[in-house]
């Protein structure tokens, strides 16, 4: 895989939040930036942020729930660079409400935006990158990926859906001998706009279940997964947790996660709901980084920087874990005190 100041690099959501903060990140190591989102004054001041950085954009209007515009994109990309190195699915919304609260309508929605625009980014960068027999896809799908959470049910089959999609055409590529990665990058709860973005139906306004992430600590893991092929890439300890446990006993992880509504009061705040949403159009202003959990946000991961990244390291630290338990649960001799 290229440096990455020699890559052409397309990243999809970057007007806020994750997207924006890995366009910044890029823009440090002056990589070249093709920035898609729908609020075009938002992206701007992307593209004038990543300037001044000393890194090169190109912003391209998009709605990723429509095909022709995300093709339109990879176009645009090649047309401004004449390649496409690295390719991020990262452009998401979100709704806080039980199944029955919904309506097909939203369910639809959600999962044309957060699937399907997926799946169109990954039609959309194969073409170029297959003609060239290079490339990288990374998505940023989410813990969720591996373990469903309540009061966002069509947010969470997205995500499994990123995993059976990017899965299946991972072993296609393999298949054909055709070098181009795919990676899954899945975070935590990080502090970033999409819980002030989503639509709240629980009458109040949603938050991220602590612990909070700050967006850097997945710039990193993006980052690395640009330049080492990486299969997946949890985003937080806490998350590797619950992916352990969920290997372990799926059903003891869904006791433990609504033991006392524990995964329904942590999503809620006690302020009302601030009445809008970006499901259908973009939020209105120049759009941020962060979301209003940056004073209890941790700034990076240990266990995804020395752990998560290194499989190897990984495999070693499971291996302990299952001989610690296994040498915790060993049947012991009867004592024979008193004989
Ligand atoms: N925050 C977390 O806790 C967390 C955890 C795990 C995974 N993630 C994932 O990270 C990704 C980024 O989310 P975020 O937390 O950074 O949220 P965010 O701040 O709300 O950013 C979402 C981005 O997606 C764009 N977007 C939404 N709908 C779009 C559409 N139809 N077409 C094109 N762009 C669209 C938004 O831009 P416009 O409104 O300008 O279009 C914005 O740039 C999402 O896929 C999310 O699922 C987030």
């Amino acid at each position: 895989m290229k440096p990455i100041e020699e890559q052409v690099v397309v990243i999809t959501g970057a007007s806020s939040g994750i997207g924006r903060a890995v366009a910044l990140g890029f823009a440090r190591r002056r990589a070249s930036l093709v920035l898609a989102a729908r609020n075009e004054a938002a992206l701007d001041e992307v593209v004038r942020e990543v300037e001044r950085l000393g890194g090169r954009a190109l912003a391209v209007r998009t709605d990723v729930s429509e095909w022709q515009q995300v093709k339109r994109l990879a176009d645009a990309a090649e047309a401004r660079f004449g390649r496409i190195d690295t390719w991020i699915n990262n452009a998401g919304i979100n709704e806080h409400a039980t199944v029955a609260d919904m309506t097909i309508e939203e369910i639809e929605r959600i999962i044309q935006v957060d699937l399907m625009g997926y799946i169109y980014g990954m039609k959309a960068a194969l073409e170029p990158m297959r003609r060239r027999r290079q490339g990288a896809i990374i998505n940023v799908a989410s813990i969720v990926s591996l373990r469903a959470a309540p009061l966002h049910a069509p947010y969470v089959a997205s995500k499994h859906g990123i995993a059976g999609f990017t899965e299946a055409l991972r072993m296609e590529l393999v298949h054909e001998k055709m070098p181009i990665r795919l990676t899954m990058v899945m975070p935590s709860f990080i502090d970033t706009p999409l819980f002030l973005n989503s639509r709240s139906r629980l009458g109040v306004q949603p938050r991220p279940v602590p612990p909070v992430y700050s967006p850097e600590t997945v710039v990193e893991s993006v980052l690395f997964a640009a330049e080492h092929p990486r299969r997946d890439i949890i985003v937080g300890g806490q998350g590797a947790l619950v992916a352990l446990l969920q290997r372990i006993s799926p059903a003891l992880l869904d006791r433990l996660m609504v033991a006392g509504g524990l995964m329904f009061r942590t999503q809620k705040t006690d302020k009302p709901d601030n009445g809008y949403d970006n499901l259908y159009q973009p939020t209105p202003g120049t759009g941020s980084v962060t979301g209003a959990w940056t004073d209890e946000s941790l700034s990076y991961s240990w266990y995804t920087r020395h752990i998560e990244h290194y499989p190897h390291r990984k495999l070693l630290l499971l291996g302990a874990l299952g001989a610690a338990a296994c040498l915790a649960l060993r049947p012991r001799p009867a004592r024979l005190d008193g004989l």
